[in-house]
């Protein structure tokens, strides 16, 4: 048996975790493994396929990052290609993906990615090819999973980051606006601001008012409390869109508050009169070494995508139903989307501590 392994989409710290426990668990069998670089580029004659043996995944398990690189390039069935004139045509490469796999004598793919890798992977599985997956963002949105590894690791840098902001903060009597990263979902902003005592939460899953925004500082204020920390996720909404913060929309980023967090800052500085601050975390919260909650789960995930192919579960991909890991077909996992439930547990709880959500 030879098997191949490929990291697709944005990285998330755990990724190199998953791939040594895919190689041991492979080794142990007695089967071969390849790598295939930068997503599917490998095998589109854009990159290299690798041999991985015992040596290539040792000391990997506690770094970030991934040794097979990433790529979010695009679909081989849907490839861009830069032509002459500057302009992108996109191609159907699937073909020359599959003839090259065949040739490589590879029987089966582990593709480790999120939604754009489960939706290729899915595809592949439609024309043949023997595919097996394992969920990976630190924006912890893919469904049918408790939970993705690299989003505790990216939970722990934000949480991190807020206690520093905490003491300059109070020490200046400011607001402080942090935006962190979750695409559509505000689960890392939640869990963060929780774990990080935030005093406001904006999340996609709650539309927030900034007039709301305003009154909870200045209650703090009034209480005493001369300075407020705000995470705000990348995807929060404010009721009205954000030309209710810009004045206008901004193309392409009509309903995302993501990149303004600086307008938003300056809007309560304006309303509130407290010197206000702001900042993005970015690409802070996808790199790093894995925690160890992470490193457990992309080890438990690793070794059973090498046993979801032993079972030949093809189109499957492993999931995390505490306690157990067990195989989920992917157009279940696509039919599903995952969000934040605003009437949880969760939310429920932070409204307890106090923590304004800006509704
Ligand atoms: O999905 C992971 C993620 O880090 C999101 O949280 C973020 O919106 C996006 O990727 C950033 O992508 P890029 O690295 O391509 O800017």
């Amino acid at each position: 048996m030879r098997i191949a392994i490929s990291t697709g989409g944005g990285d998330a710290p755990g990724l190199n975790a998953v791939i040594r426990a895919s190689v041991l668990a492979a080794l142990q069998r007695g089967w071969d493994v390849l790598g295939i670089k930068r997503g599917y580029a490998g095998l589109l004659g854009e990159d290299e396929v690798i041999p991985l043996t015992r040596d290539s995944v040792r000391g990997i398990g506690h770094t970030g990052g991934t040794i097979l690189r990433t790529t979010n390039r695009g679909s081989p069935f849907n490839y861009p290609i830069v032509q002459a004139d500057g302009s992108i045509k996109y191609v159907d490469r699937s073909d020359e993906l599959i003839a090259n796999a065949k040739a490589l004598g590879i029987d089966a793919i582990i593709s480790i990615g999120g939604d754009g890798s489960l939706k290729i992977a899915q595809q592949l599985v439609d024309r043949g090819m023997k595919v097996v997956c394992v969920p990976k963002t630190i924006d912890n949105d893919v469904p049918c999973t408790i939970n993705t590894f690299g989003f505790d690791t990216a939970v722990s840098t934000v949480v991190e980051a807020l206690d520093k902001l905490h003491t300059t903060a109070e020490s200046h009597d400011r607001v402080l606006c942090v935006e962190v990263m979750g695409r559509d979902t505000g689960f890392i902003a939640l869990y963060a601001g929780m774990a990080g005592t935030a005093d406001v939460v904006l999340i996609p899953e709650i539309p927030f008012s900034i007039d709301k925004v305003c009154e909870k500082v200045m209650a703090r204020e009034r209480a005493g409390r001369r300075f407020s920390i705000i995470v705000v996720a990348e995807g929060a909404i404010p009721v009205g869109g954000t030309e209710s913060i810009l004045g206008e929309s901004m193309p392409g980023q009509a309903k995302r508050l993501g990149g303004v967090v600086d307008p938003l800052s300056r809007e309560i500085q304006k309303r509130t009169g407290k010197e206000t601050r702001s900042l993005i975390l970015g690409h802070l919260q996808r790199g790093g070494q894995p925690t160890s909650y992470d490193r457990l789960l992309s080890t438990r995930f690793g070794g059973a995508a090498v046993r979801a192919i032993e079972e030949q579960a093809w189109g499957h991909m492993v999931a995390l139903q505490s306690p157990h890991i067990v195989f989920v077909p992917i157009p279940e996992v696509l039919r599903h989307t995952k969000r934040v439930d605003p009437d949880g547990d969760i939310v429920m709880t932070a409204r307890e501590m106090g923590i304004s959500f800006g509704d």
